[in-house]
């Protein structure tokens, strides 16, 4: 039986308009249980913007704070030059400069785990989104200069339906990755192909148990700081808008370095093709 028809003009409700009475006393306590349900999403939603705002402002205080601790503590480390402490003062500095890095991944935990926010949708092209993040972060004024090489061969354009700032977490995560625990100074291959898939390849030994690296504050052998979380939040982030996430390493075809590929949905909208 089509359920629509069981519906009146309000598509999201059962009709309990001219039913028999069994029918619409099942009607009413359907709806019931609708409206409950949306009741319970409008106040998660709720919760989670206010936890949002909440961590948008912290952030930026402790933000402005620790800017202006990095600057004295510069002043002292200078001040203490031959001192037996300045070791001490220069590690301090150190740990001062690494909170903004955490603050970040907070800041990203917190949207991919949100209800709200990233259900909104955008419709953008994948291709320029991702030359965006390259230019913006790891661009010609950046120390990672010159290492991303952007191929999208068959696709100039690639349409897609998604929350904007998931992308740009999964972009920037998997570059910045692969920029600092490659090859030091190696070049970068990035890929967006038709089909919608995105592969980022770098040089570098082989990682032993690569896709287990996912899972939260899991890290592995590498110099570069970080804490560990910038692969499960991608990972959260991929789910979010309907993809897949692939880790390899060696990357495919080669017998060194890593391979991660973000496998993007269709296109949902009718009539479009996946490549543009
Ligand atoms: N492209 C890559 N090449 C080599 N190793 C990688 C690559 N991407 C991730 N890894 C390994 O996987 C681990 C987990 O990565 P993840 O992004 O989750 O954490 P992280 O980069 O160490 O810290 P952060 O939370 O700042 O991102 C890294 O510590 C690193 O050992
Ligand atoms: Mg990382």
């Amino acid at each position: 039986m089509d359920v629509s028809a069981l519906c009146d003009n309000n598509a999201t409700r059962l009709s309990t308009n001219d039913r028999p009475a069994p029918l619409a006393a099942m009607a009413v306590s359907v709806n019931k249980r609708l409206d409950d349900d949306q009741a319970i999403l409008e106040r998660e939603c709720e919760d989670a913007e206010r936890e949002r705002d909440y961590i948008e402002c912290a952030g930026h205080e402790v933000k402005n704070q620790i800017a202006g601790a990095i600057l004295q503590q510069e002043k002292v480390v200078l001040a203490l030059a031959g001192d037996p402490v300045e070791q001490c003062a220069k590690l301090v500095l150190a740990r001062l400069k690494s909170i903004p890095a955490v603050l970040e991944k907070t800041r990203e935990l917190t949207q991919v785990s949100s209800s709200s926010g990233p259900l909104l949708r955008d419709r953008i092209d994948l291709v320029k989104a991702c030359q965006m993040d390259i230019d913006f972060e790891f661009g010609d004024y950046t120390p990672y200069a010159g290492r991303i090489v952007f191929e999208t061969g068959d696709c100039p354009t690639l349409m897609r339906n998604v929350n904007v700032e998931l992308v740009s977490i999964i972009f920037r995560n998997l570059l910045r990755n692969a920029l600092i625990h490659g090859t030091p100074g190696g070049q970068v291959q990035v890929s967006l192909a038709g089909d919608g898939a995105f592969t980022v390849t770098n040089g570098g030994p082989v990682v032993q148990r690569f896709d287990e690296l996912a899972g939260k504050s899991k890290r592995g052998n590498t110099s570069a700081s970080g804490s560990g979380i910038g692969l499960y939040i991608v990972d959260k982030a991929v789910k979010k808008i309907g993809g897949t996430l692939q880790l390899d390493s060696p990357a495919r075809g080669r017998e060194s370095g890593c391979e991660v590929t973000v496998q993007f949905p269709p296109d949902d909208v009718p009539g479009s093709g996946a490549a543009e």
